[in-house]
């Protein structure tokens, strides 16, 4: 039986990413798959010392660390390590630190005997408050490049497990539901067209800081929680930020703490 560690927005905080790894850990799980808003910031010296000492960390606890991106990543950085040849492995990830490595914008691969489809990225309702280069990056939104690249590399096989950072538009809405403006919209609309073309059976994204349970058409989505420091800042009672998948069964157990 595989058991992978599914885990929802980290953005940066150490000591909740470094209480993951313990955890997984103790329940003898080597891989983590992290849905977006991981904390891609390294041109401030805090997000370097975020992606050093997590990957160290990482290295101690017998783990492995798979991001999709966010809204909220350095897409310039992201960008950068991209482009350096040798840091891309062989399931065609940008290894971003020895124990962390980036999906890319989209991919697929193959993990723990399923196939795994990717496709990053969401809207930045906050982006006015925030400085191009510094606090917001252009390349957040998905595009229809990136669809396509995901349509060639499905190549009409579909996937088992989608890991997004936004939602479908099927994300069922609650009481003080904010992201319900016209390009929040249009994302989701990308991830529907994702699903369309990966036809996965199960699907895991974050964003919404919110554990969630739904279905879009034939899939079971689960919506993830974020790092339990920023959850007091969304306004909302402690939710899971982490699950556990199993491969076999595809069973989900979600968790609101960590060891
Ligand atoms: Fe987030």
């Amino acid at each position: 039986m595989t058991k992978l560690m599914i885990v929802g927005d980290v953005h940066g905080d150490f000591s909740f990413a470094s209480a993951v790894c313990r955890t997984a850990e103790g329940e003898g799980i080597t891989d983590i798959i992290q849905v977006g808003d991981f904390g891609i910031w390294d041109h401030l010296p805090d997000g370097v010392y975020f992606l050093d000492q997590l990957s160290l960390n990482a290295e101690r606890r017998g783990v492995n660390w798979t991001f999709v991106a966010g809204n909220h990543e350095n897409y310039d950085r992201l960008e950068n390590y991209a482009e350096v040849g040798e840091l891309r492995d062989a399931d065609g990830m940008v290894k971003v630190r020895p124990f962390i490595r980036w999906t890319g914008r989209t991919n697929v691969w193959n993990q723990a005997g399923l196939r795994m489809g990717a496709f990053g990225g969401a809207y930045s309702i906050d982006r006015h408050s925030r400085t191009p280069g510094r606090s917001w990056w252009w390349q957040e939104f998905p595009t229809d490049t990136d669809l396509n690249n995901l349509e060639a590399q499905v190549a009409l096989l579909p996937v088992d497990v989608l890991f997004t950072h936004d939602s479908p538009t099927s994300l069922p809405t609650w009481d003080g539901f904010y992201k319900d403006d016209r390009a929040s919209e249009q994302s989701r609309t990308y991830m529907d067209h994702a699903y369309t073309i990966a036809r996965p059976t199960t699907w895991f994204h974050g964003h919404y800081h919110r554990k969630l349970e739904y279905k879009h058409f034939g899939a079971d989505v689960y919506g993830l929680g974020c790092n339990y420091d920023a959850q007091p800042m969304y306004g909302m009672g402690k939710q899971a930020a982490t699950a556990v998948f199993d491969t076999e069964t595809h069973e989900v157990k979600f968790s609101t703490q960590l060891l």
